[in-house]
């Protein structure tokens, strides 16, 4: 008889650029307050790269920190998946230049693009290697940076989104019910059209024509995207606790992809989870895309409100559009 093997999460690593951009500072730069941001979207300040720094590093530099808090041999990495809407270059992979930059010489790897739903899907991927027996350490990261494709004098996005990074060990499990228990995810194409970098790609390589017509920016419709966001991490929440026999009553922490305070707190309050058992840090880090959920697991694991043994829901809900939610029973 075969018994069936559990991925679990046994470290977090992550990382922020030093250079922060508050909303004081925003305020000179669009026609924008601390207040409407505050109110609206809940972000406070925001880290971003300095030119030349790269997602790649972003993604070194939070799997060096991993190593930091859980020290092990990076050689007996397998698999390296990143999460990224912004790649340092449309190939080689991202996951190509972070093996590359950290030497790890036997293993292989690839990218994940799934907008903000990005390291949840490259989580996903990973689990199943693992699943499969053949696998024993998979690193997953999520990295992305926004400011490369941001129009800072567009107000309705520049105020949103941050550079950010964080990467997670996958092992197997080794004790029965830790680990991952159980994934759903979604993808509804239709999305496309509300958030969305037109330029660069096969259907519109870079010109002088792109860059003119601003199409190497994020192109979003905010209220659509939102709307669709507080529907969709509704329903993937209640979609996945239910198929388990769990209610929001059951879970002891709840990280969500981190775009808007409000898409947060109204799935939490969808599900009956009071805000105690609810991890944000938008207003530190802003929408890290690939990023906000391990640097959500980071911060939950530092205010102490994810230890060994809790049952954590992930949401998240990104473009494309993409959505998912993932049950893990925390392993450390
Ligand atoms: O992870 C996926 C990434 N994206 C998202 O998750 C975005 C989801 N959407 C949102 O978070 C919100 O829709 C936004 C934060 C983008 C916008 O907030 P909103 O409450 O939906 O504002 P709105 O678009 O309805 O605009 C209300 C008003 C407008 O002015 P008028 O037309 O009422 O005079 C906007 O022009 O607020 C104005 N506005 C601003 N005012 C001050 C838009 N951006 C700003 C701003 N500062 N930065």
């Amino acid at each position: 008889m075969t018994t069936a093997i559990r991925a679990k999460i046994t470290a977090v690593g992550t990382y922020v650029p030093p250079r922060v951009l508050t909303n004081a500072d925003l305020e000179k730069m669009v026609d924008t307050t601390d207040e409407w941001i505050m109110e609206r979207v809940g972000i406070r300040e925001r880290h971003l790269v300095d030119k030349g720094v790269a997602a790649s590093d972003l993604a070194v530099e939070a799997v060096k920190n991993l190593l930091a808090s859980h020290p092990f041999d990076l050689q007996e990495v397998e698999l390296i998946v990143v999460g990224t809407v912004t790649p340092d270059m449309m190939y080689p992979s991202t996951a190509c230049l972070v093996q590359h930059k950290l030497g790890i010489k036997n293993t292989w790897g690839f990218d994940v693009s799934a907008g903000c739903s990005g390291f949840l899907y490259a989580l996903n991927a990973g689990v199943k290697f693992i699943e499969s027996g053949q696998y024993k350490k998979v690193l997953v990261i999520g990295s992305d940076v926004n400011s490369s494709m941001t129009d800072f004098t567009d107000r309705a996005v520049c105020i949103i989104f941050g550079d950010g990074a964080g990467a997670v060990l996958l092992e197997p499990a080794s004790s029965d019910g830790e680990g991952i228990i159980d994934h759903v995810a979604q993808i509804e194409g239709m999305g496309g059209e509300f958030l969305f970098m037109p330029g660069g790609g096969s259907l519109n390589p870079a010109s002088h024509e792109t860059v003119d017509q601003k199409m190497h920016y994020i192109h979003q419709d905010g209220k659509n995207v939102f709307k669709y966001a507080v529907k969709k991490m509704s329903e993937m929440t209640e979609r996945i606790l239910e198929r388990n026999q769990l209610s929001g009553q059951d879970v002891d922490c709840f990280i969500a992809h981190q775009a808007n305070r409000r898409i947060i707190t109204a799935t939490a309050d969808r599900l009956g989870m009071p805000l105690e058992k609810v991890i944000i840090n938008i207003d530190r880090y802003g929408n890290t895309t690939a990023g906000t959920i391990p640097l959500a697991m980071r911060t939950a694991l530092e205010e102490g409100k994810l230890k060994k043994g809790d049952l954590l829901l992930i949401a998240a809900v990104g473009a494309g559009f993409t959505s998912g939610a993932t049950l893990v029973r925390w392993a450390f």
